[in-house]
């Protein structure tokens, strides 16, 4: 696997670059003598800023591809450095104990986009797996196995995709004469079921993005992993989240907001009394700014969101109100 790329000054670009960084940091200062959960690390450019901050991190990671970039972090921070693999789901036994921070960069990394075999991108072809952590059913078992009505619910409910039961369709008549198991297959086959605008995003990005969270489970993921840094976190201990994807960025918010988690209120239901609040804003949510843009278009839709935890007591997991589509699969996922 690749591990940077070259700079024009003869220095090695990092192979992902940390999206907004300095306002992540900000977020979470002060860092000295802290014990941080970066709870993805990717290429390590958080886990990195923390350490060089001063900062006690304890990283984890999905995708065992990233423990190169790790054992750098670890031969430079023997003391103050340590990677556990795993995902949002087990964060309480990977965090070993309290922490004063969570840092969370919600998507892919670059170096999961631009590798063709790891079938996350339409723009380059290679087997349509699109696991991160290379376990579970792949992006081609769904699109392979599924009834067209799921599929079609999974498109539009993960993916906001209009057409979406067009390219069902279409993509049933086409494994009916032989299993899709190419990128570039999918994405040649969506564009000729719902054509291409000019200047238009690819017809395929909403059916890859919607694939891609269905095989990773992304939006449960995000959800325990919410509810986890909410257990994890004291009195005063912050969580900051950054989301590159609407209903993940609207789950946060509702999340942060008192009543998430405890359903909808029926004004024909007497007078209840008002939830405790769990989090506190710690900042107006940042978006990145035109420097950040030019230097990473691939910064364009993030957003980041911090609170700091109240001391009343964490809520039990719970997905009402949270806005996370309700999309129903049976079989292969
Ligand atoms: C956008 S990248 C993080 C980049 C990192 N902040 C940096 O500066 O290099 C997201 C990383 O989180 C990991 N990831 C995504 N969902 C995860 C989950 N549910 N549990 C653990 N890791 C996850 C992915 O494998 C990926 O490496």
């Amino acid at each position: 696997m690749a591990s940077g790329r070259d700079r024009a000054d003869g220095g090695v670009m990092p192979p992902h670059l940390p999206v907004l960084l300095d306002e992540v940091i900000a977020s979470l200062t002060p860092l000295t003598g802290k014990r941080i959960l970066d709870g993805t690390f990717g290429a390590g450019g958080y886990s990195r800023a923390l350490l060089e901050a001063g900062a006690n991190v304890i990283a984890i990671d999905r995708d065992p591809s990233v423990e190169v970039h790790a054992a750098r972090l670890s031969s430079e921070f023997p003391e103050r450095f340590a990677f556990r693999r795993g995902t949002f789901s087990e964060l309480d036994a990977l965090a070993a104990g309290p922490v004063d921070a969570v840092v969370l960069d919600i998507g892919v990394s670059s170096m999961q986009l631009d590798e063709a075999e790891r079938g996350f991108s339409f723009m380059r072809d290679g087997p349509l797996d699109m696991r991160m952590g290379g376990e579970g059913p792949s992006a081609s078992d769904l699109v392979n196995q599924l009834a067209e009505e799921d599929l079609a619910n999974l498109l539009f409910g993960y993916g906001e995709e209009r057409k979406s039961r067009r390219i069902a369709k279409a993509i049933v008549t086409r494994r009916a004469e032989h299993p899709i198991s190419s990128t570039a297959e999918l994405a040649g086959l969506i564009e000729k079921s719902i054509g291409r605008k000019p200047g238009a995003a690819h017809p395929a990005t909403r059916s890859f993005q919607a694939l891609r969270i269905a095989v990773n489970h992304e939006f449960e993921q995000l959800v325990e992993g919410l509810f986890a840094a909410e257990r994890l976190l004291q009195a005063g201990g912050v969580l900051s989240v950054v989301t590159f994807h609407s209903i993940e960025d609207r789950i946060v918010k509702r999340f942060f907001s008192v009543d998430a988690g405890q359903g909808a209120r029926s004004r024909h239901l007497p007078e209840q009394k008002a939830e405790a609040a769990r989090w506190d804003p710690v900042a107006k949510p940042a978006k990145p700014g035109k420097a950040e843009l030019e230097r990473n278009p691939r910064a364009r839709s993030a957003i980041l969101r911090s609170a700091s935890r109240s001391g009343a007591e964490a809520r039990t997991v719970s997905y009402a109100g949270l806005g996370v589509p309700d999309v129903r699969l049976r079989g292969a996922a």
